[in-house]
């Protein structure tokens, strides 16, 4: 039985981000990932998949899905006259064709964003950051920083083409690490120079990954200027620390671009310079300025 609250919660009222929305989250992509998807062969001009209640071993479940969405959904895109609400996650994103918790198909496509200027430079990239000894002593230093010791699990956001991986490649398990980046291209690089690690990387930005329910990290990474690719410092911050295990570190190193020039450099595929960056700011995080000014990096750690 559905009730009528559940049916119609206005887009705009979605709940601010919490440690339980961030639960619900995660719950809610395990269910959606354990079922399958068939091509809708009906519709070859928006490519796209379904999954149908009635292939599920229990109705319950599916309707619970339906719920979880209804309760963390925080997206509208229009298309073909319609508005539809979404819910992205790990590459995907999921729709239904209304609001409600009566329906019989959950749909998936694939989430890409609309542009991913490092395609154009992925091949480039990591002969392009490390031109001069300087560049490759100013990697060193950062990467070598890193506490990494065998047990630890490692969340590597915005991982690249996998530079972390090539200066530590003797002290990362690939069981023992995920990495995530929106773009194919970055990922491409990596898994190529690194096949072990290909299933540990997942296309997705920082926004919409959802790990299994209960995973947590003891070391959350964004080097490199990846922290200000995103644009919600309050989700980085809060999703950041739910996703770490107690006694956990999370290193996120901001470049001098703010998030708010994002569109802009989207848009342009082009470097800002000239701002501080904007870290994120409630009391777990400590800044530390060092020595080269390009990087301004934030430490927090879980007690
Ligand atoms: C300058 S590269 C840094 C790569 C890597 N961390 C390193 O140490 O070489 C920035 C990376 O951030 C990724 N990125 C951009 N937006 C992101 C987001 N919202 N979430 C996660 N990664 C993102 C880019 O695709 C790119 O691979």
């Amino acid at each position: 039985m559905t009730r009528e609250y559940e049916r119609f919660r206005p887009i705009d009222t979605a709940p601010e981000w919490s440690d339980e929305v961030f639960d619900t989250c995660a719950e809610l992509v395990e269910i959606l990932e354990r079922h399958s998807y068939r091509f809708a062969r009906t519709m070859p001009g928006a490519p796209h998949s379904y999954t149908l209640k009635r292939t599920w071993p229990g109705a319950d479940e599916f309707v619970e899905a339906l719920r979880k969405m209804r309760a963390v959904e925080r997206i509208e895109e229009f298309f073909r006259g319609y508005w539809y609400r979404r819910f992205n996650a790990n590459g995907f994103k999921y729709w239904t064709m209304g609001a409600s918790l009566d329906h019989i198909l959950i749909n998936r496509a694939i989430h890409a964003p609309p542009l991913d200027p490092y395609a154009a430079i992925c091949n480039s990239y990591d002969l392009a950051i490390h031109k001069r000894e300087s560049d490759v002593e100013r990697s060193k230093r950062v990467y070598e920083s890193l506490k990494i010791e065998p047990g630890t699990e490692i969340l590597d956001i915005g991982c690249g083409t996998g530079c972390l991986v090539d200066f530590r490649f003797g002290d990362i398990d690939p069981e023992r690490y995920v990495g995530i980046d929106p773009s194919r291209g970055m990922l491409g690089v990596f898994a190529d120079k690194h096949p072990e690690f290909r299933s540990r990387l997942i296309r997705t930005p920082f926004e919409d990954y959802w790990p299994k329910p209960g995973q947590k990290f003891d070391l959350i990474v964004a080097l490199f200027g990846v922290p200000s690719h995103i644009g919600e410092p309050d989700l980085l911050s809060g999703k950041v620390q739910w996703l770490l295990n107690p006694g956990g570190t999370a290193v996120l190193m901001y470049n001098g671009r703010k998030p708010e020039d994002m569109d802009f450099y989207r848009n342009l595929g082009t470097n800002v310079h000239g701002s501080g960056g904007t870290p994120v700011s409630d009391e777990f995080w400590t800044v530390r300025q060092d020595d080269d000014p390009d990087w301004l990096t934030v430490v927090g750690s879980k007690p």
